[in-house]
């Protein structure tokens, strides 16, 4: 699996270090409100695995899962393919996403969540991706900034593998062909 990256772009250690930073932010704000923690399935499993554990105060959590991507290029049309199980009105709602591209999934996440009545909805990407941004969503909390390049690991897929690199790398293109 290995052999196949050409770059790593962020390495261990740096996701460690901001995760941790993330959580040192996330129990000032959320401190005394029992957010409920929202894992966008499945890309972002290992960084809200991480994320939560560095938060320090008393949190929930949730799993939705939503499709649009097929291979390296977006869909555009965004499904519920998992809801909640958890009922959000009235609640402080965090959504935890890997990586924020077109914007199209957070963008829709952020909606239909609203009508559901909840106190606040806020979001946390690990990653944004420069320059890619179609649709303006408002990211509260972030990890890295990253260039216009398709990424995998620490959760990211290419066709459903790569997800347990333990850092966030390039893929070489011959892998795609
Ligand atoms: P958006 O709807 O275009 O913002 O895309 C967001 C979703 O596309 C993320 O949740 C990822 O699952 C996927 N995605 C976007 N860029 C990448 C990438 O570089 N590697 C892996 N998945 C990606
Ligand atoms: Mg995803």
């Amino acid at each position: 699996m290995k052999e196949d990256i050409k770059k790593v772009l962020i390495t261990e250690e740096e996701i460690k270090a901001k995760v941790e930073e993330l959580g040192k932010t996330l129990t000032e704000d959320y401190k005394d409100k029992n957010p409920l923690v929202i894992c966008v399935l499945r890309g972002a499993v290992m960084f809200l695995s991480d994320l939560l554990r560095e938060i320090d105060t008393f949190v929930d959590m949730d799993f939705m899962a939503v499709s649009s991507y097929e291979g390296t290029t977006s869909s555009g049309v965004v499904n519920i393919v998992k809801d909640l199980s958890t009922n959000v009105e009235g609640r402080d709602l965090l959504i935890v996403e890997d990586i924020l591209d077109t914007g199209r999934t957070l963008d829709y996440l952020i909606r239909i969540l609203k009508e559901r009545n909840p106190k606040s909805v806020k979001v946390c990407s690990l990653l944004i991706k420069k320059g890619r941004e179609e649709i303006k969503v408002p990211v509260d909390y972030y990890g890295f900034y990253i260039p216009n390049e398709f990424v995998v690991g620490y959760g990211l897929d290419y066709n459903d593998k790569y997800r347990n690199l333990k850092y966030i790398g390039i893929l070489k293109e011959e892998v795609y062909s």
